[in-house]
This record gives structure tokens, sequence and C-alpha cells, in this order.
């Protein structure tokens, strides 16, 4: 294992293909270490292009683009930190042995279409998960419903992250629209949608687990102390660390997701998300890159997510020790504006135990995530409470 000097031919070259508030704090870690930074968006000034080597805008879905890119820059490293990219080309290229892909290009093939990676941990793995079909037209997903599925129950388009596009359906009546409102948060042209059952959890969390290079030279598991978070219309508001969990969904928890983490391979952090009833356990989805729920351990753990991420990559050895109960609360744009300002940060910091992290993204929207507020306390409980409290006092102003 062997870094060089960063803009010299001796140089270890990262690229990030998607540069938001993840990636940012993934560039970070990796300028940690004098790794050179190449990352990439689809817009300008994306919050990693402002902390990186160099930084490109281009479509990233585009087979073409994306290979010209990679051929120019030539990195050791490619990491996916989003999910809408041209994952076919990215098997060609690691296939080719033109750069490595975090964590393997079949991971962010599989985990980009919700149909892959659910086939994948149910049908081949076995994994609990709630009861699914898949539709290709309004009619199919009426069928599929009635067949079985029933109300209430999630109708999400197959490519589609955050929330977009999700629908919850209570009763018969709104499958149209359901339909209607898939389709235009779709990524992809092809129409495709998975409906599943909804599960009647008592809390969701994310298991953060990493593969690394481990004493023996070979690949190893670790798991994170369980995130709990709380999700209004598919989109995180909040979340903590540790989330308390009886023993045995703890372990159900683990096994689950060493089982999913096994099957998709490479390097890295995953963030495996589970839903939990009592000892009972449910796979939802996985994430082979940080989790935005993850950001809470930027202060809970020694080593964040991003810096597991970072040294995983690097072939370096992790730790996931804790270093205290936290949690973390977003900070929306609260406007649709470009080059606004925030206002109140010497309020939130004035709080015990809090941290601030304001992405620099060029443009808010009113439900867009701009920021994070961060808070240390002796438990969860009081975490929470100061976290959203620092939250509320960053305010967005117009720039
Ligand atoms: N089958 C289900 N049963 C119960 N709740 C669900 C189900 N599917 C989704 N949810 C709720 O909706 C949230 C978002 O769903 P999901 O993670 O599939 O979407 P997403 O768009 O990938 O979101 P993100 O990208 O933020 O993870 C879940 O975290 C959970 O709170
Ligand atoms: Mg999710």
């Amino acid at each position: 294992m062997r870094i060089g000097t960063p803009l010299s031919p001796s140089a270890t070259r990262v690229m990030l293909l998607g540069s938001g508030e993840l990636g940012k704090e993934v560039a970070i870690e990796l300028q940690r270490y004098g790794v050179e930074v190449i990352a990439v968006d689809r817009y300008a000034d994306a919050p990693a292009h402002q902390v990186a080597h160099r930084s490109h805008v281009i479509a990233m879905t585009d087979a073409g683009a994306l290979r010209a890119l990679i051929e120019k820059e030539r990195p050791h490293i490619v990491i996916p930190e989003i999910e809408a990219i041209a994952t076919a080309e990215l098997a060609k290229i690691e296939a080719e042995g033109l750069a490595e892909v975090i964590p393997t290009a079949r991971a962010t093939q599989l985990t980009m279409n919700r149909e892959g990676i659910r086939r994948l941990a149910a049908e081949e793995l076995g994994l609990p998960v709630s009861p699914y079909a898949f539709a290709s037209s309004a009619a199919e997903l009426k069928a599929a419903i009635d067949g079985g599925i029933g109300f209430p129950c999630f109708v999400k388009p197959v490519m589609s992250s955050s929330g977009k596009g999700q629908s919850l359906l209570e009763a018969p009546g709104g499958v149209q629209k359901a339909w209607d409102h898939a389709m235009s948060g779709s990524r992809v042209e092809a129409p495709r949608v998975i409906v599943e059952g909804m599960i009647d959890f008592d809390y969701e969390i994310t298991l953060l687990t990493v593969r690394a290079k481990g004493q023996g030279g070979g690949v190893e598991t670790q798991f994170c102390a369980p995130v709990g978070h709380r999700q209004v219309k598919g989109d995180y508001v909040e979340s903590w660390q540790p989330q308390p969990m009886s023993e045995k969904a703890l372990s159900a928890s683990r096994a689950i997701a060493k089982k999913v983490t096994d099957a998709l391979g490479g390097r890295g952090i995953f963030g495996v998300e589970l839903f939990v009833k009592g000892d009972k356990v449910w796979f939802s989805e996985v994430s082979p890159r940080p989790h935005d729920t993850g950001l809470v351990t930027l202060v809970t753990q020694y080593q964040s997510e991003f810096a597991l991420h970072a040294r995983a990559v690097l072939g370096l050895p992790v730790s996931v020790e804790m270093a205290s109960p936290g949690a973390s609360a977003v900070i929306y744009g609260g406007r649709d504006e470009k080059g606004i300002a925030f206002e109140g940060l010497d309020q939130a910091l004035a709080l015990p135990g809090t941290e601030v992290r304001l992405f620099g993204k060029p443009e808010a929207f009113t439900k867009r995530r701009m920021g994070v507020a961060l808070a240390r306390a002796a438990n969860v409980d009081e975490a929470r409470a100061r976290a959203k409290q620092a939250a509320g006092l960053v305010k967005p102003v117009s720039g």
C-alpha cells in the first residue's frame, strides 16, 4: 500500500462521480492522505467540486462522456456517490482494468435499480423483505395490488432516490395518480415501478457496514453502531446513533447486512437500510456508499462513515469505535433562490456539543438539504433535542 504526491506523476488519483455533501466529506478525508481528488457532477460548483484538486461538469449518465473523462484523467479509483450513472460503462471500464470501481461496478449496477437489488436480496439471498411486485403500466400496478400486495402499499419508480416519485397508497382509487407521480419522478424512460406492502415497523435503522482490508490481508466486515432515523416523504429529516435495539434484532440486522454486502463485494462503506419490529428485521435497501443518515457519524465516531470509506477504499485499516452518542438534523433551503446566506450560526454553535456543516450548494430550494446540524450529548434523546434546536437556529436568508 503506497500513496503518491498529488499533482505529480506518482499521485494516487481518485475520481468522485457525484459531488454532493456526502462526496464533499469523502473528498476532504481523501485530501487528508494526500490523494489527488477529481470531483465530477452534472452541475458546476457542487459541494465536492469546492474541495477537490480538479472538477468537471458532465452528464454522468452519458457513457461516452464518462469514458472520455476517465480516459483523460486516468484515476486509479472511481467512487460513485450517486446512483444516476452510466453503470454499464463503469463495468466495461473496470473489466478493462482502466480503473477500480468502488465497491464494484456490479454493485453500482445492482443497486441503481430497485429491481436488481430486491431480486438479489429476496430471491437469491433469501433475506426477509416486504411483499413486492413490479409493474410496467398502471394496469399492471393495479393487478399487482389486487393480486396480493394490498393496502397500504408504497409505489416507487425502480430508478429513483430520496423519495422522488414515491407514493403511499392507503386505499383503491389513487393507483393511476401513483403511477403518474412515479413516472414524473423517475430517472429513465423505461416505465417501471416496484410496489411494496407496508411494513408496520417499530423503528428503522441504517446499519453502516464497512468492508476493509483486515490484519490478515483479506477483506473483513465491520458494523458501526445502528443509526436510527426519521423519514418524511422518503427523505431523512433527523438521525441518531446509537439506536437502542434488542440483542436478537441487532444480530439479525448484522447477519442481513453481512449477507448482502458479501454478495455485492469490493471495499468501502455500505448503508444497509432495515425495518425493525421487536426482534424481527426486514431488509429494505442498501447504498454501496456513505448514507445520508450517516452524517451523524461526523460527531459520534472517531472515524466517520466518510473517513471509513476513504480508508477502506485506499486499503487502510478501519475502526468503527464510537466516541459519543449523537444526532443530526437537516437544515433546508427554505426558499427557491441562488446564492443564499445563513444567519444564526453563532447561536447554533453556542449550544454545547454542537457542530454545523453548510454544504455550499449554489442554489437553494425550499426542501433542498443545504446543511446539517450535529450534536453530541450524554444520550441520544438529549442529542436529538439539541441537534433540532441548532438546526432551527440556522436561518436561510436572501443573499
Ligand atoms: N415497504 C415499506 N414499508 C414501510 N415503510 C416504507 C416501505 N418502503 C419505504 N418506506 C418508508 O419510506 C422511506 C423511503 O423509502 P426508500 O428507502 O425505499 O426510498 P429512497 O427513495 O431510496 O429513499 P432514500 O434514497 O432516502 O433512502 C423508508 O426509509 C421508510 O421510512
Ligand atoms: Mg432509502
